[in-house]
């Protein structure tokens, strides 16, 4: 296990499943395409779960089997039981993800269960999973704050996160889902999930940028030891309990930082802002993210760069 830092993409799933515009199949390949180019090499590209609840990716039987043959990456497939499985099996997916939350009024919501109820659902996703040799991914929604009960305990988190990966899962990723957590919270979830025996590297944080605390929020999962960061290039997805509000963190404000900040990693700005428009253009929507709006910056200049 290298410390190398991981930014793990999540538009062409959570962000293309938040947008009230379905895009063609053509589209979605298109902008996983220049992902590619941009170097991102871990990609959710789609989820298998019922058409009626998420349209916006009824197109996952026919757009898995069409992901280019690419060594060294990773697309993982939202999977929310064994009817998905199955789905995701014969399309030819090797990696999954599968999505829980710490608080029962969230899931009840969302999936139509308890927490509980969602574990011994995915016990046998991730027996199977597991047999096929899959890599296979947690999310704890709501870790820092619940829309329907209000503010979260990370140890409520970070149990849930000790079911998931006595249930198999290589990864928990703890979800800011409405966008309200800060960085002391965020320290106090790595420590309560360290002081539970979570490795640092079994961790990844996904951020919200709806009140504007999510680049705050990687900091603080750096100073952590947190390696993994969730977002969506052209901070797609919006935040669907806050209409017109923003959702997940923008990939491209996410790269700025690390670049400026000198932290290696392997994505490039240039290319991710292309890819940014690509599918904000697609989308028919402006690209208001910070650095899609304002470009890099080159620091040998003094002026932006990437702009459109
Ligand atoms: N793929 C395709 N269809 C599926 C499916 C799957 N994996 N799982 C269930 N379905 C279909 C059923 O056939 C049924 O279809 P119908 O309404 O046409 O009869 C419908 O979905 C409901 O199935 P049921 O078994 O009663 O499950 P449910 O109503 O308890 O729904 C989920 C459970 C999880 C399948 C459903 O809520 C869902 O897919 N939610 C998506 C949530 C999501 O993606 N949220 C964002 C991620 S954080
Ligand atoms: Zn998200």
């Amino acid at each position: 296990m290298t410390d190398r830092l991981r930014i793990y993409e999540v538009g062409p799933r959570d962000g293309l499943q938040n947008e009230a515009t379905a895009i063609p199949l053509e589209a979605k390949l298109e902008f996983i395409d220049r992902l590619l180019a941009a170097g991102l090499t871990e990609i959710e590209a789609t989820s298998f779960v019922s058409p009626r609840a998420i349209p916006q990716l009824a197109d996952a039987d026919e757009l898995v089997p069409r992901l280019p043959a690419s060594p060294g990456v990773r697309f993982p497939v939202l999977v929310p039981n064994v009817r998905g499985l199955a789905r995701a099996e014969a399309a030819g997916a090797t990696a999954l993800a599968v999505f829980t939350a710490a608080t029962d009024a969230f899931t009840e919501h969302n999936i139509g269960m308890t927490v509980e109820a969602s574990l011994a659902a995915f016990e046998p996703v991730l027996v199977r999973a597991t047999e096929l040799g899959w890599w296979r991914r947690g999310y704890v929604s709501t870790a820092f704050g619940c829309p329907y009960t209000g503010a979260v305990d990370p140890h409520q988190a970070v149990s849930v996160a000790v079911r998931l990966l006595e249930l198999g899962v290589d990864e928990i990723s703890f979800g800011d889902t409405i966008g309200v957590g800060v960085p002391g919270q965020v320290e106090a979830l790595t420590d309560a999930a360290t002081g539970a025996g979570i490795r640092l590297d079994q961790i990844a944080y996904h951020f919200h940028d709806t009140r504007g605390t999510a680049l705050a929020n990687v900091v603080a999962g750096l100073e952590g030891g947190v390696r993994c960061f969730d977002s969506s290039t052209g901070g797609t997805g919006g935040c669907p309990y806050a209409p017109g509000a923003a959702g997940n963190l923008a990939t491209e404000d996410l790269v700025y930082l690390l670049d400026a900040e000198g932290i290696e990693h392997d994505v490039d700005l240039d290319r991710v802002l292309d890819a940014a428009r690509f599918i904000t253009a697609a989308l028919g929507k402006p690209l208001t993210s910070k650095v899609g709006q304002a470009g890099g910056w080159d620091a040998s200049t003094g002026r932006p760069i990437g702009r459109a």
